[in-house]
């Protein structure tokens, strides 16, 4: 369950549906919640079905997981834009490709830029790409960006939230003022969100 980033959902939203928006760069300091973000949106993009590459296998599927940080080459779609080969038609018709954790290769930023992001802009089909938070990665496609997103700290409610709902997912063991501390704690620094649901989730199993 993704909690806050109500305006980012917003504007990804738009994106969908706006029909010439090709390039949308997220950016954020590492662990803010860019994974968490993308996994919401691929559920949103394929209720409108839209093709969301790269696709899960069944078990990522089962797990509820994303294949988003995935090796970019491990999508075909990738592999031709590497390539110069031209975009597949279909490809372009309602499809998103996920790339989180963007770090190319030098051959692969310049195929992506002088041929592929021309190409998209004039079929129209978005494509979001995400670094791990490391700005450089990306500082070449965001002058081409259509939209450019940075993910802030979570304000404290969502985190609140987060904490309020995984503690029903461990049967309720967790006390109310240790759900405002952990929340105080993640809002303060969000890479305490990931560490602390793995605790917390861990701690559940050993008594059951
Ligand atoms: N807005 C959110 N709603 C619900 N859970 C969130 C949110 N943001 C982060 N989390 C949770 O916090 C943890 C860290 O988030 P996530 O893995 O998405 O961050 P990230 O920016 O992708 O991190 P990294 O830099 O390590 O790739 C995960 O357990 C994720 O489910
Ligand atoms: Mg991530």
């Amino acid at each position: 369950m993704l909690v806050g980033r109500e305006a980012e959902m917003a504007l990804l939203r738009k994106a969908l549906q706006d029909g010439k928006t090709a390039l949308i760069v997220i950016g954020s300091a590492p662990g803010m919640g860019r994974s968490a973000l993308l996994q919401e949106l691929r559920r949103c993009a394929e209720d409108m079905n839209w093709r969301v590459l790269p696709p899960l296998s069944k078990e990522e599927q089962a797990a509820d997981a994303f294949s988003i940080d995935r090796d970019t080459t491990e999508c075909d779609f990738l592999e031709s834009i590497s390539s110069g080969r031209p975009l597949d038609s279909k490809a372009s018709d309602k499809t998103l490709i996920l790339i989180n954790n963007y770090q190319p290769s030098e051959a692969f930023e310049r195929a992506f830029l002088q041929h592929c992001i021309p190409e998209m802009n004039l079929a129209a089909s978005p494509l979001i790409i995400v670094a791990a938070g490391y700005p450089g990665d990306m500082a070449s496609l965001k002058p081409c960006a259509d939209l450019n997103i940075e993910l802030d700290r979570l304000p404290i409610r969502a985190t609140r939230e987060y904490f309020n709902s995984l503690n029903q997912r461990i049967q309720a063991r967790m006390l109310e003022e240790e759900i405002e501390e952990y929340a105080a704690a993640a809002a303060e620094d969000p890479g305490l969100m990931g560490a602390l649901t793995r605790l917390l989730e861990c701690d559940r199993t050993s008594y059951t």
